[in-house]
């Protein structure tokens, strides 16, 4: 049998090549978003996949998906892809912008992780949860304070939850991708610009230039280090923030 896995934010930029990337190592895949995970789910090679309208910020909607006896719950992996942005000092805190960002960044990873947590302690078994963080996740910059604070949280929840799945023979993993070539860097990158009196691509430039790649990362990059920790060939990794991203400088 395949093995199923879902992957929450499935159509997002990196979430659809996470799934493509999944289905075309022959695993089931659901497609879990918002909105588009029908689109994705059906671009998909091979089968049977499936999809599913969620909202990560309704904890009941994601516990009846995934907890137990849930519609997408038994799978053997989740990678959790959903995920928002926001730059701005601290001083000037859009505190809309805090909430939409900590609600889907961070406390939707908690419902996802109480789903999971339900369902594994009443069907245990070896599962691998992948959360995407960041490398924002690992040190702060002038700007970040809203998202870098969401994903240092995230990696912390990821700890925790995987000391807790342990026992039922599951993991749990963060990604922490640097500056990934995709829409959210690009409007990332124009709002900088735009508070710098720069242009985008000069900003774009500069994030390529973070490290010794002297490059963005490719999506693909990311899919291919996700579908390694959601599969049964990690085994020995858990409570690991793993980094996609070139040396330093
Ligand atoms: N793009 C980058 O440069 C980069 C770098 C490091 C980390 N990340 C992280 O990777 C993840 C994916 O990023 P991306 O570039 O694919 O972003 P994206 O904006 O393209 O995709 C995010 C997806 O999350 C979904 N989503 C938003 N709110 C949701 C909700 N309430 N319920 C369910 N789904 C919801 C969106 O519909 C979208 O499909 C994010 O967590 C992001 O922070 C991205």
């Amino acid at each position: 049998m395949s093995r199923a896995v879902v992957v929450v934010g499935g159509a997002g930029a990196i979430g659809r090549v996470v799934c493509a990337v999944l289905a075309e190592a022959g695993m089931a895949v659901t497609v879990a978003d918002l909105r588009g995970a029908d689109e994705v789910r059906t671009g998909l090679p091979g089968g049977p996949h499936a999809s599913l309208s969620l909202d990560v910020t309704d904890r009941d909607a994601v516990v009846a998906a995934l907890g137990p006896g849930g519609t997408a719950a038994g799978a053997s992996a989740l990678v959790y892809a959903a995920g928002s942005n926001y730059t701005g000092p601290v001083s000037t805190t859009d505190w809309d912008a805090y909430d939409r960002v900590m609600n889907i960044n961070l406390r939707g990873a908690f419902h996802v992780g109480q789903a999971l947590s339900l369902d594994l302690a009443a069907s245990p078994r070896e599962f691998s949860a992948v959360f995407l963080s960041s490398t924002a996740g690992l040190r702060g910059e002038s700007g970040a304070s809203v998202y870098a604070a969401s994903k240092f949280g995230l990696i912390g929840f990821v700890e925790c939850l995987a000391a807790e799945i342990a026992t039922f023979g599951a993991r749990a993993n963060a990604v922490c991708p640097g500056n990934v070539d995709s829409p959210m860097l690009r409007t990332l990158a124009e709002q900088v610009a735009v508070r710098r009196g720069d242009t985008t691509e000069a900003v774009l430039t500069e994030f390529a230039g973070a490290t010794s790649f002297d490059r963005l990362i490719a999506i693909r990059e990311v899919a291919d280090v996700i579908a390694y920790l959601a599969g049964p060939r990690s085994t020995g990794m858990s409570g690991q923030s793993v980094v996609v991203d070139g040396p330093p400088l």
